[in-house]
C-alpha cells in the first residue's frame, strides 16, 4: 500500500523550476548594488540564543512576544529560529571585534528567517531576506545611501509600482519628550488590558494597531516628528536633501511604526501597490542603542530587509521579469554510445567557457530530444551523430528561427559566444 505523502510544514515558501531562476534572479539583482556600494558578505547562523531577539528586538513587538519558533536544544538552552538579521550580525559584530576596526563595518546577507505568523500570500512562515547593515557612524549621508541601495535593487528588477514611507523617530531626547505627551494622550482612552501592557513597554506600537476603534482613537494622538530636537530635525533634513540630490522619491508618513523595537532616527519603508495586504517589500532605519544593548559599545547603525518572496510576487504581478534570460545556450543531442562521450566532452568544453550546455540523456529519439531541447528554452541545439563525429563538422541550429550554419567541433566555442555574446 503506498504510504502517506509527507508535505511540507504550513505556510513556508519553497522555490522549485522553473520559478526558482526568478527567485535566484531578484536576489542576486536585490544584492548588486550593495555589493557596488563595497558592502561585504556576512554568514551567520539561522538560530541564535532566544534572548538576543527577547532583547535585541524587544518584548513588546509581535514578532517576539507571538512569533518566534524557540525551543529547547539537547543541552537545554533556549534557542530560536532568527526571526529577523539585524540582531544576529550586532551579536556577531561585538563577539568578533569587527567595531574595532575601520567604520563603518559594511555588510550583506542573504537567507531564510522565520516568524510564526498566521499564512496568507505574501506572508510565510519561512521566507527569504536580502539584508544589509552599516554600523558606526551617525551620519545622514549613510541613511540616503542606505536607502539608495534598496531602491536601486528595486530597480533593477524592473519595479515601479512601489513608494518610499519614509520617517524619523528622533535621538532618545526626541523620543522621550513624545513620550510623555503621548502616554498622558493614551491615559485618556479606554484600553483593554493587553493594550495598556503593550503600551507601557512601547506606547508607539498603538499607532500600528489595525483595529478601527483603535485607528480612529490614534488619529488624534501627538506624533514624534513634532517632537524632534533640533539636532534630529536637522539630521533627518539632510538625509531628505540626500535623496533629493539622487533622485530619489519618498513620501513622509510620521505614523510608520516598523514591527520591531531597535529603531531611531530615520526608519523607512518600500510598500508596493499590487500585492494588497502583504504589502512591505522591504524596511530598514537607524537602531543607534542596539549594540550598547547587546553588550557592546556605545556605536549606531543603520540598515535594511527587503523581502525576497514579496519582490518576488512584485515582479511577476508588475510583469517585468526578462524574458529570455535564462534559457539555456545550447543543447546538444548525441545519437548513440560513442556520440555520448563526445558530447559530454563538449559540453565539459563549452562550460568552462561559461556557455550553459545541456545534453539529451536516455537515448532519447531525435524527435523527443528535441522536444526536451524546446522545454530548456535553449538557445541553439546540434545533433551528433557517427556522421558529425566523422567530419567534425555540426549543423549549429537557432530554435526560434529554425536557422542552421555549419560549424566545425574546434570552431563551436566561438561561434556561440559571437552571438550570444556580441
Ligand atoms: P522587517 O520589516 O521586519 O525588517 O522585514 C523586512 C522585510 O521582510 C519586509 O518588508 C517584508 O518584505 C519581508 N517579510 C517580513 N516578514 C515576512 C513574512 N512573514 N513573509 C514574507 N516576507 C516577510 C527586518 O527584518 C529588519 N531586520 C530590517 C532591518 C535591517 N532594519 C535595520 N536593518
Amino acid at each position: 500500500m503506498a504510504k502517506n505523502k509527507i508535505q511540507a510544514p504550513k505556510g513556508v515558501s519553497e522555490y522549485f523550476p522553473p520559478r526558482s531562476r526568478t527567485f535566484e534572479w531578484v536576489r542576486s539583482a536585490l544584492i548588486k548594488p550593495a555589493v557596488l556600494a563595497g558592502y561585504e558578505l556576512i554568514e551567520l547562523p539561522v538560530f541564535e540564543d532566544t534572548e538576543l531577539f527577547t532583547r535585541g528586538v524587544g518584548e513588546s513587538t509581535d514578532v517576539v512576544s507571538k512569533e518566534m519558533y524557540t525551543f529547547q536544544d539537547r543541552g537545554g538552552r533556549s534557542i530560536t529560529l532568527r526571526p529577523e538579521g539585524t540582531a544576529g550580525v550586532i551579536r556577531a559584530v561585538i563577539e568578533s571585534n569587527l567595531d574595532r576596526g575601520q567604520l563603518p563595518v559594511k555588510l550583506w546577507y542573504s537567507g531564510p528567517f522565520f516568524r510564526a505568523e498566521r499564512p496568507q500570500a505574501g506572508r510565510y512562515r519561512q521566507f527569504y531576506q536580502v539584508g544589509i547593515e552599516a554600523i558606526g557612524l551617525d551620519d545622514p549621508a549613510i541613511d540616503a545611501e542606505v536607502i539608495a541601495i534598496a531602491d536601486a535593487g528595486f530597480k533593477a528588477i524592473g519595479l515601479k509600482k512601489y513608494r518610499l514611507e519614509l520617517t524619523s523617530l528622533g535621538d532618545a531626547q526626541s523620543r522621550a519628550a513624545h513620550r510623555v505627551e503621548l502616554l498622558k494622550f493614551i491615559q485618556g482612552l479606554q484600553l483593554d488590558e493587553a493594550t495598556v501592557a503593550r503600551a507601557k513597554i512601547n506606547p508607539l506600537r498603538l499607532f500600528d494597531d489595525k483595529r478601527d476603534e483603535m485607528k480612529a482613537a490614534m488619529s488624534k494622538a501627538p506624533l514624534l516628528m513634532d517632537y524632534l530636537t533640533p539636532k534630529s530635525r536637522e539630521d533627518f533634513e539632510s538625509v531628505k536633501s540626500y535623496l533629493d540630490a539622487m533622485g530619489i522619491k519618498y513620501l513622509l508618513n510620521p505614523k510608520m511604526v516598523r514591527g520591531l523595537d531597535y529603531y531611531t532616527g530615520t526608519t523607512f519603508e518600500f510598500v508596493h501597490e499590487l500585492l494588497g495586504a502583504q504589502s512591505g517589500i522591504g524596511g530598514g532605519g537607524r537602531y543607534n542603542g542596539l549594540m550598547e544593548e547587546l553588550g557592546g559599545q556605545s556605536l549606531s547603525g543603520i540598515g535594511f530587509g527587503l523581502g525576497i518572496d514579496r519582490a518576488v510576487l512584485a515582479a511577476e504581478a508588475e510583469g517585468v521579469l526578462p524574458q529570455g534570460y535564462f534559457v539555456c545556450d545550447l543543447f546538444i543531442i548525441p545519437l548513440g554510445n560513442k556520440c555520448k562521450s563526445k558530447s559530454l566532452e563538449i559540453a565539459h568544453q563549452l562550460r568552462s567557457q561559461g556557455i550553459v550546455t545541456q545534453i539529451a540523456y536516455g537515448d532519447r529519439a531525435l524527435k523527443g530530444a528535441m522536444k526536451a531541447a524546446d522545454k530548456t528554452g535553449s538557445r541553439f541545439v546540434i545533433v551528433l551523430g557517427d556522421n558529425e563525429l566523422a567530419t567534425e563538422i555540426v549543423e549549429l541550429k537557432e530554435m526560434k528561427t529554425g536557422q542552421s550554419t555549419s560549424v566545425t567541433l574546434s570552431d563551436l566555442a566561438q561561434s556561440l559566444k559571437r552571438v550570444l555574446r556580441p
